[in-house]
């Protein structure tokens, strides 16, 4: 489904700022594959991310998705195999714009002064009744209303409304508070297992990385240091994958984030 060979990302390239961001990188992942992602502080994960979704070219490698090689594909294109979701609520819908059409835009039924054709009125209706956040009942009223975690909701529908060929979440729920963070987890899980969509979250939360999915990668200095499925993961505690990482990658896990959390 996704087959990432050799690649490599240095920002800066020759001067005092430069920094290899991901080296010699490789990744293989299956139709269905839910992959959570963990790591130090600027090990590479939403570069690793920005270059699968064609943010950059990458330096050297190649990034084939469903198929085809997506190497040299401008980002627009890649957006539509891809879904993404950022540590920002703000970021992937747009607040002078309503619900309603925010979710015409993503399903490519319409957008701004276009009518929403009454099936997918019902439709969105459908698919906002499952958030129980009310929006169901809100969906004239602008996206800037809402709040962090409403939005955050939304942008999941958003990129679902169509089931992307990937799935990127990159610590969507870190910025939200406890109950709505888990909501919105809960949401995650339950639209991935629907359309069983290939997917791959970071988070800053480990028992979230082994709870969620089937698979979890640690990353560290531009690569990935720990790769752990099947029957190795299943039981496996925080306590042993702290241990498992400082194996790996030869020092312990530095995150402040994890640290706090
Ligand atoms: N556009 C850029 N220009 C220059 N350096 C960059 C750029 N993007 C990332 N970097 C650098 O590349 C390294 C990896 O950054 P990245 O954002 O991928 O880390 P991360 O694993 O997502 O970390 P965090 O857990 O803090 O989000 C960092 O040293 C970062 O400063
Ligand atoms: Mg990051």
């Amino acid at each position: 489904m996704l087959n990432i060979s050799h690649i490599s990302k240095t920002f800066n390239p020759g001067t005092v700022n430069e920094k290899k961001a991901i080296t010699d990188l490789s990744l293989h992942l299956k139709p269905g594959d839910f992959v959570t992602i963990i790591g130090s502080n600027g090990a590479g994960k939403s570069t690793l991310f920005n270059a699968v979704a064609g943010s950059f070219l990458t330096d050297s490698g190649s990034i084939v998705l469903d198929g085809k090689d997506v190497t040299f594909m401008p980002e627009f294109k890649r957006a539509r195999m891809i879904g993404r979701l950022f540590q920002d609520p703000m970021r992937g819908s747009a607040p002078g714009m309503t619900i309603e059409e925010n979710l015409a835009l993503a399903a490519g039924s319409g957008g701004w002064f276009s009518h929403v054709s009454p099936a997918d009125k019902k439709r969105f209706r459908d698919r906002l009744a499952l958030l129980d956040m009310g929006l169901e009942e809100r969906m004239k009223q602008p996206v800037g209303l809402l709040s962090g975690g409403q939005r955050q909701a939304l942008t999941l529908l958003m990129a679902t409304m169509n089931p992307p060929k990937l799935l990127l979440l990159d610590e969507h729920t870190a910025a939200l508070d406890p109950g709505t963070a888990e909501k919105v987890l809960k949401l995650t899980r339950d639209i991935v297992a629907e359309h069983k969509i290939t997917t791959m979250m970071v988070t800053h939360n480990m028992n979230q990385a082994l709870e969620l999915g089937n698979r979890t990668l640690m990353m560290d200095s531009g690569n990935i240091v720990l790769d752990i499925k099947g029957k190795e993961r299943e039981g496996l505690t925080v306590k042993d994958l702290l241990l498992k990482f400082k194996a790996g990658a030869g020092k312990n896990l530095d995150n402040d984030r994890i640290l706090l959390s």
